[in-house]
């Protein structure tokens, strides 16, 4: 069998022209959604990162606002920061890049983000009402939005928009990060997968693998998931972005032997990578909403 290829970037594509419309209807009726990033230092992947956030935000109308702040930073200073930003108007969703330098602990500043403005859905308040949920629409109900994390919410839009069903389907999760793995199996148990987590401690990794009618692999080991590891006909989500010597990028999963058994499987990059900004400016856009901006 040769795999259906899930295209990340035109999904991701289709989301900004959606999104590009919302912002337009609040921007008529006096709305701007504003998303504020924070960044404490110059680490270059994290500029390039909040560039590339600020440049999406600009593509579809999102009024965005670049706070930096020197390395040296103490804590108390970067928790005024925010304190600023959960008081500020215009900013409907805050993002802390991370990593944060050493002397700050990047739990206590995630926890110090109002929890209505937390753009990357990583505030314990939030995360705690997603593994409570019995079911994902539970969390989109009067007017009360939960930001999702971005990474594991742009992989269930991109297997519902390619209409691959969830419910009762055995998942599972490679990876137990707090960014994507965890979030992951949390919002696949309320979308009604039964799910499995594991990692680098898991036993009997292969057939765990093997039994999976819908496999996340995030693990951040290039071509870790071999063909061995994939069920005849499931969907292989590959999340990993793992740079190789030569420059290129490979994936988590070995595509050429995965994709020979898949019946859907996503390419790197072009498939979850192009998702995660997308899912930001929709968890902005569902901020601004939910504060009043409807
Ligand atoms: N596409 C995107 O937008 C996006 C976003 C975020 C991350 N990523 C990529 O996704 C990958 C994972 O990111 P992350 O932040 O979740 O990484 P992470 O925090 O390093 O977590 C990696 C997970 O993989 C598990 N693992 C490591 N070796 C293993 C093994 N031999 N067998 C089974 N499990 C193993 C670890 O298990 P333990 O917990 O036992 O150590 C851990 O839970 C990376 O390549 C990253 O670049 C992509």
């Amino acid at each position: 069998m040769t795999a259906e290829l899930i295209d990340g970037k035109a999904i991701a594509n289709q989301i900004k022209q959606e999104l590009k419309i919302e912002v337009e209807k609040l921007k008529s009726s006096g709305i701007v959604p504003g998303l504020a990033t924070l960044l404490v230092g110059e680490d270059p992947a994290s500029q390039i990162y909040v560039r590339n956030k600020h440049k999406a935000c600009q593509e579809i109308g999102i009024a965005s606002f670049n706070h930096l702040m020197p390395k040296e930073s103490s804590q108390k200073e970067v928790l005024e920061k925010m304190n600023q930003l959960n008081l500020d108007p215009k900013v409907h969703a805050i993002l802390v890049q991370l990593p944060l330098p050493a002397q700050i602990n990047p739990h206590d500043i995630l926890y110090a983000i109002k929890p209505s403005k937390d753009a990357d859905g990583f505030h314990p308040v939030n995360l705690g009402r997603l593994f409570a949920a019995k079911d994902l629409t539970e969390l989109r109900s009067n007017q009360q939005v939960i930001p999702l994390p971005c990474t594991p919410y742009g992989v269930l839009e991109l297997l519902d928009r390619s209409k691959i069903s969830i419910q009762g389907k055995n998942a599972v999760v490679v990876g137990r990060s707090m960014i994507v793995g965890k979030p992951m199996a949390a919002l696949l148990l309320a979308r009604h997968a039964t799910v499995t987590v594991t990692h680098s401690q898991t036993k009997n990794l292969i057939e765990c693998c093997r039994s999976a009618e819908l496999l996340v692999a995030a693990i951040g080991k290039a071509k870790f998931i071999q063909g061995n590891m994939v069920k005849e006909g499931a969907a292989v989500i590959d999340v990993g972005i793992n740079r190789n010597a030569n420059g290129s990028l490979s994936g988590d999963v070995d595509f050429e032997a995965a994709k020979e058994k898949a019946g859907w499987i996503t390419p790197v990059p072009g498939g979850v990578g192009p998702m995660t900004i997308v899912m930001l400016l929709k968890n902005t856009v569902e901020l601004c909403k939910a504060a009043g901006g409807t």
